[in-house]
């Protein structure tokens, strides 16, 4: 992780400053102290620790601590994802360009990806705007090695951390960009990720959100029922949009591509009335 995502990021416990020993701009192995309650967090690898041991809540979350999930992600479902859930060509290239889009104008500030697994969306923001700090949280230290790994193969500088979603460790207000590809499905309590999201992002802040609505069909209702017990959601489209507005986000473009939706949109200012 480099060392100028300290500025953004807070410690857990107490929201107070993290700070590292040396000058390295790169933080590869060591630890970021809490300057308020001296809390130590390891740096592994590159990777800034904030949760310490392993603790899946749901299945889907467990599945996502394997490495073997963590290396096959984007070597297997991630590319094809979007064309076998929207049924119509929907390869990486087109969803990034939606990213780019709705990132475009953002404030100056960090750009976050928030419940990143690998880090494809990460890497996008990273490359499109590479003066930016670029932030990639997830709960699973098996999808952060690899999200580093890939980063690294990339030269992309994007500092990993390894945090709760639904508590980012971010200081308020400073994220120019949030974003989230795929995982409210995976977030038990969607509308405290979002009111989080919210919360980390600055008035202007871009939003852009990927995620998956209820089926239409008969044979995709009922994969997806077989499926909720495992820890994912489905969202009913008006019930998301207002999660979104009532979290402080405007919905700017909102595209439906059968149960995929991508949804971009700005932080207002706690005055303003929204979109
Ligand atoms: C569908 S994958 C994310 C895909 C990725 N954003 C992409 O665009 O390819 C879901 C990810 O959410 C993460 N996740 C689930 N709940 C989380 C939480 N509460 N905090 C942080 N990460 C979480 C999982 O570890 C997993 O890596
Ligand atoms: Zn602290």
């Amino acid at each position: 992780m480099r060392r100028d995502a300290l500025a953004v990021l807070c410690c857990p416990a107490c929201a107070g400053a993290l700070v590292a020993d040396g000058d390295a701009a790169v933080l590869d192995d060591g630890a970021a102290c809490c300057a308020a309650c001296g809390a130590r967090h390891p740096i592994r690898g590159g990777v800034l620790d904030l949760l310490g041991a392993p603790r899946p809540a749901t299945a889907a979350q467990w599945v996502n601590e394997l490495r073997l999930t963590a290396w096959a992600y984007e070597r297997t479902w991630r590319p094809h994802a979007l064309s076998l859930l929207s049924g119509e060509p929907f390869g990486e290239a087109r969803e990034a360009a939606l990213l780019v889009a709705a990132v475009a104008d953002a404030p100056a500030g960090a750009f976050v990806d928030l419940a990143c697994s690998s880090g494809r969306y990460a890497r996008v923001l990273a490359g499109m705007a590479p003066q930016r700090t670029v932030i990639g949280i997830d709960c699973s230290a098996a999808m952060l090695v690899e999200a580093q790994r890939r980063a690294r193969v990339a030269r992309l500088p994007i500092s990993y951390v390894r945090a709760d979603a639904l508590a980012p460790p971010l200081r308020p207000a400073t994220a120019a960009a949030v974003v989230m590809g795929g995982s409210l499905n995976e977030i038990a309590d969607a509308p405290g990720a979002l009111a989080a999201m919210a919360r980390s992002a600055m008035p202007g802040a871009a939003l852009f959100l990927m995620t998956l609505l209820g089926a239409g069909s008969t044979a995709g209702r009922l994969l997806q029922r077989l499926l909720q017990p495992g820890g994912l959601q489905f969202f009913d489209g008006a019930a998301l949009d207002g999660h979104i507005r009532a979290a402080g986000f405007a919905i700017s473009d909102r595209r439906i591509h059968r149960s995929v939706a991508l949804i971009s949109g700005r932080r207002h200012a706690p005055a303003d009335s929204g979109g």
